[in-house]
């Protein structure tokens, strides 16, 4: 498939993934949906990748929600297939393989904080402004806001922004803790690539299981969790990885993982 309202670029086997709308602010329109469905659809497979990166073209926004003008001609037909599209577009961030990380880089409104919440951690730009003000439009959150805010940052704080449609400065949404780490703007992309660097450096295996065991764990009780990541842990030991990060360390020298 080739991209239309996305920029993949591939450097030093790390993927950044642009949505690139920028005179409509990055929204989300079906389009640009299926294009990410697709895009993380394929990058999952791709054993050259370590870490992926998402952010928004232009310096405004990241993204700044689901296309208003596109849900304005929509039947409630029409808007359970856009839903249905937003879930699994989604969905196919939440559950890729490789780490990824939101470079918010602006407004990160609707559906564009649901898209950030996707991804496994958020750095903001000083200048991003983060919210769900759904509720302004007659809408609610429907591309997972209600459930994944909810989960990050308790149901009382997702509730007051939810129903007041209030968006947070970057420093209110640190402390939050949607956002990780906040980054001077022209230090934002540079900041990701390294943490994307780092984490690519460490045992690709053992990184992708770890996430899938904290996604699955954070649906579960903690003694089904614990399950879980008992159940994991010894797939490290079928891997030559884990071979080489122990020689690696008794020889007292940087491991080279292959991903295998
Ligand atoms: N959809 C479609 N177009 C959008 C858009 C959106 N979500 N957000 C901005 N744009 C367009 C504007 O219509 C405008 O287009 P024109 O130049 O053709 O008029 C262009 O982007 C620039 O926007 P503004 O002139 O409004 O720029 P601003 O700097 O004054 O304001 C903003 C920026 C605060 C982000 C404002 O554009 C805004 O409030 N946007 C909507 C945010 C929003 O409500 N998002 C939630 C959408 S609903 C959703 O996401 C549902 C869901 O959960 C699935």
């Amino acid at each position: 498939m080739s991209y239309q309202n996305i920029l993949l670029q591939i450097q030093d086997a790390i993927a950044t993934v642009t949505i690139n709308r920028e005179k409509a602010m990055n929204a989300l329109n079906p389009d640009v949906l299926r294009e990410i469905k697709d895009v993380f659809t394929n990058l999952t497979g791709n054993q050259e990748i370590r870490a992926v990166i998402v952010t928004g073209a232009g310096e405004k926004a990241f993204v700044a929600g689901a296309d208003i003008a596109a849900m304005s001609q929509m039947t409630p037909q029409d808007a359970q297939e856009f839903g249905k599209l937003g879930h699994a577009a989604m969905d196919a961030v939440d559950q890729c393989a490789k780490p990824v990380i939101a470079a918010v880089n602006g407004f990160c409104l609707g559906g564009g904080l649901e898209l950030a919440l996707a991804c496994d951690f958020i750095y903001a730009s000083e200048k991003a402004k983060l919210g769900l003000p759904e509720v302004n439009l007659g809408l609610f959150p429907g591309w997972g806001g209600t459930q994944r805010l909810a989960r990050l940052i308790g149901k009382g704080r997702a509730k007051e922004m939810i129903f007041s449609a209030r968006i947070l400065g970057v420093q209110e949404a640190y402390e939050f803790g949607i956002v990780n780490k906040v980054c001077k703007p022209e230090e934002l992309l540079s900041s990701v690539r390294a943490v994307a660097a780092e984490i690519g450096k460490k045992g690709p295996v053992a990184v992708a299981l770890a996430k899938r065991v904290i996604h699955e764990g954070s649906d579960l009780s903690l003694l089904q969790g614990l399950v879980k990541e008992r159940e994991s842990f010894p797939k490290c030991f079928e891997t030559e990885d884990l071979k080489e990060g122990l020689a690696a360390f008794l020889e007292k020298r940087p491991a080279q993982f292959k991903g295998k």
